[in-house]
């Protein structure tokens, strides 16, 4: 048996070994090269093609996947507008409020160096964080003074929970559903509806709570006449960190300087 034929039969066997799949087995297949060898050549040559059939196969599954997983992140995101849609239909005096602090929020998240999939969960809670407020009776839509009394504050403080009982179905909203439940809590525990503190508090929470202040104070209401935002962002700036993440406010902050809603600090 010529032995240089061996060594490099065991060549190209490490090589295949080693996922380089060359076609250099087929030299050692011709009708010249001696048995055992070709053989073994052929029966490699077999199964090369077979493991790059299956690749292939595997290839072709993962972008199915990918394209799967990207309609259920569509499906989520259209799922998630017609609901904030719906609340919007009902509570015509707040126009564009979800819509805002759901791009804020998600603007702060990636600024704090949330990765993509995290950022989006914050986006998306963010743009649903009043879902609560669907099972409201009609007189709270109806223009009210800023200070309700307390029967009305009772109700109204229930729509956090109610929010997130709402959603409660919806597996793909993942963290986001309690970020709904706890977008009301208070660094210092005086907050509603669980009297949560700091970081007992998820950060997609904190992160909303920033945009949701800020928009609530510097937006008209039939009640008030929206504020300058640096006044607004002064006021944040005062609740930090006693009621509000201090990195959350910051972040934001150095958004609206670059969105030119603040001037440079
Ligand atoms: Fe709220």
């Amino acid at each position: 048996m010529d032995h240089t034929l061996i060594e490099k039969l065991l060549a190209v066997i490490q090589n295949v070994a080693a996922g380089d799949y060359s076609n250099e087995i087929m030299e050692l297949t011709g009708p010249g090269v001696p048995e055992p060898v070709r053989t073994i050549a052929e029966a490699m040559g077999l199964m090369m093609v077979k493991v790059e059939a299956r690749e292939y196969r595997l290839e072709m599954m993962v972008e199915e996947l990918r394209q799967l997983n990207e309609k259920i992140r569509q499906t989520t995101i259209n799922t998630v507008s017609a609901m904030a849609n719906a609340l919007a239909a009902r509570d015509v005096y707040t126009e564009g409020h979800a819509a805002r602090v759901g791009e804020w929020s998600g603007r702060i998240a990636r600024a704090l160096g949330l990765d993509e999939k995290a950022t989006e969960r914050v986006a998306v809670a963010g743009r649903l964080h009043d879902i609560g407020k669907i099972g409201f009776p009609d007189r709270l839509f109806q223009p009210h003074e800023a200070q309700n009394p307390p029967e009305i504050i009772k109700e109204i403080t229930k729509h956090p929970a109610t929010g997130a009982t709402i959603l409660q179905e919806l597996d793909f909203l993942g963290e986001a559903r309690e970020y709904v439940h706890c977008h009301h809590e208070r660094l210092d525990g005086r907050g509603y509806p669980r009297r949560l503190r700091a970081e007992d508090i998820p950060l997609g929470a904190r992160i909303i709570a920033v945009a949701d202040g800020f928009d609530a104070m510097t937006t008209n209401r039939p009640y008030q006449k929206g504020m300058p935002p640096a006044q607004a962002m002064a006021i944040l700036r005062k609740q930090a960190p006693v009621k509000l993440d201090s990195d959350c406010v910051e972040a934001f902050a150095r958004i609206l300087e670059e969105d030119g809603v603040l001037p440079d600090s």
